[in-house]
Formats: structure tokens, sequence, C-alpha cells
């Protein structure tokens, strides 16, 4: 084990080595390593495939790749919006990226009768979601501007963990720039979309995302609603030429669409 880690070590210093043969060799089998791990996990993990499917035929509208999730995910998010919904009659809601359905599972627990769809771009996440058993109220759909529009308007949109990609990655990197990884205009587009379905008084919850609901065009639609913050998200904040920023406050996860001027010059 330990001649194993000596040897490790020796190869990861050939990265720094002054000498070009040894640089090379150290390229030369971190690229063959990458194919051979690419190609077994290709072959072996359908999970593996189904993202990189997504990524080679459908990056256009693709944000985030990882199918992340978990039951009851944010518990602070979904009570603050259950608290601001609770006298709403025909609530509607949608989960955007629901990936393998858990967090419209959660939302049903929150909502009980609600009219709850939840779309999703990955196909295999899609299929899990669609073995749920789930009341007649409850959808899972692929996600398509066609599909969303079918059973909206709604009074919440929740967007968690979605509009984003590789987080873990830029912090450990420090990346600045975001504009080839994840552009804020790809963001401001998908924003744009998710409002054309949200009704007015309408919840949108913008969660896990390096770009600010404020740089946006439709900014002027929303207010702040609530305390509900991004402060443990892993990755930095962004601006509008995909900058990294310093942010001083706390970005907020939940806005309130409201034409109602009063609100806004109150700052609710
Ligand atoms: C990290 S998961 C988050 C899942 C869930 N929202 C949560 O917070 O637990 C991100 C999901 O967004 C999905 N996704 C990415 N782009 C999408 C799009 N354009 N439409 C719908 N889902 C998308 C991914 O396939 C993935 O399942």
């Amino acid at each position: 084990m330990r001649s194993l880690i000596a040897l490790k070590r020796q190869f990861h210093r050939l990265q720094a080595s002054s000498n070009p043969a040894a640089r090379n060799i150290y390229k030369g089998i971190t690229i063959l390593y990458s194919a051979i791990n690419g190609t077994f996990c290709f072959l072996t993990d359908s999970s593996y495939r189904a993202v990189l499917f997504m990524q080679l035929f459908n990056s256009k509208n693709v944000h985030q790749t990882t199918p992340l999730t978990g039951m009851n995910r944010y518990p602070e998010i979904f009570s603050a919006c259950q608290n601001y919904l609770k006298n709403k009659k025909n609530l509607k809601i949608l989960s955007f990226g629901c990936s393998t359905g858990e967090e419209v599972l959660t939302l049903r627990q929150y909502f009980p009768d609600a009219e709850i769809v939840g779309v999703e771009i990955n196909k295999r996440s899609l299929k899990i979601c669609q073995k749920h058993a789930v009341d007649k109220r409850v959808r899972f759909l692929y996600s398509t501007e066609k599909n969303i529009r079918r059973y909206g308007p709604y009074d919440a949109i929740f967007c968690m963990a979605v509009l984003q990609r590789r987080p873990h990655d830029i912090a450990a990197k420090g990346i600045e720039n975001l504009s080839k990884i994840y552009p804020f205009e790809k963001f401001e587009q998908q924003i744009k979309q998710l409002d054309d379905h949200l009704n007015n008084e309408g919840l949108l919850i913008l969660h896990m995302s390096p770009y600010l609901l404020t740089d946006t065009s439709v900014a002027g639609k929303y207010v702040e609603y609530g305390d509900c913050n991004q402060n443990d998200y892993i990755s930095s904040f962004f601006n509008k030429a995909s900058q990294k920023i310093d942010v001083f406050g706390t970005v907020k996860s939940v806005y309130l669409k409201s034409n109602n001027t009063h609100l806004h010059s109150l700052g609710y």
C-alpha cells in the first residue's frame, strides 16, 4: 500500500518536472486513464450514459447535469412557500428539473391539494419519476416549453440546484469567469421562459445558482420574499458578464412576482 502511494506521488511529480519528456509522459498517461475510465463508465453505468447523451444531443437546453437530489432537501424554503400559499385555491406548482422525482414527492407532502408538474430533461431520471406511485394531480413530463405551458401558468416555480454547472469544481479551482462553463445568457434565457409561466403574485424559487435574478431583464417584476437565502451555496456568484463578483449581503432564494409597485418601493 505504501509503495503504491509513493508511486502515485512520483507520478504526480512528473507534471511539474523541468523535463518536457516527463511532462509529456504525465499528460499521455492521464489522457489514457481518462479514456479507459470513460469507456468503462459508459459500458457499465446507465446514469453516466444518460448524462453523456444529454450533453451530446441536448446541450443547448441542459443546465446542471448531475441528477443529485433527495427528499425534503430544502425544508426551510418549502415551509416558507407553504406559508405564503396556504390560502391559495387551485394551486399549481412546477418543479423545474425534478431529477428522479423526490422534489415532487416532497412538494406533495407540503401541498396536499395542489396540481404538481415535475419536468426533467434527463430521460433516465424521468423514467424513474414515472415509476413513482402518485395521485392523478401529479405529472412527470419531459422538459419542453410546450409541456411546461400545457399545464401552466403556475403559482410557484421551484428551480432548485438546476440553473448552474459544476459548482464544486468552480469553487475548488477558483474559476473567475463562467462564460465557457455556464454563461449568464443561458441562465437569463431560462429565467425569462419560467417568468412567462408564472402567475402574478406567484413565487419563483431560485436556489443554488451562481447568477442573480436581480441581474436579469425580468428583475423589475420581482421582490424578495422572506429570509431564505443561498448563504450555504458552495460556488461564488457571477455578474452579467459571467465574471466572479463579491456579493455584500445575502442572496435570497424566494422571489414574489408582483405588479404592486407599493411592494417594490417597500423592498418587501
Ligand atoms: C442537481 S439536480 C437537482 C434536482 C432537484 N431540483 C433538487 O434540488 O434536489 C439538477 C437536475 O436538473 C435537470 N435539468 C438540467 N437542465 C434541465 C432543463 N433544461 N429542464 C429540466 N431539467 C433540467 C438535470 O437533469 C438534473 O436532474
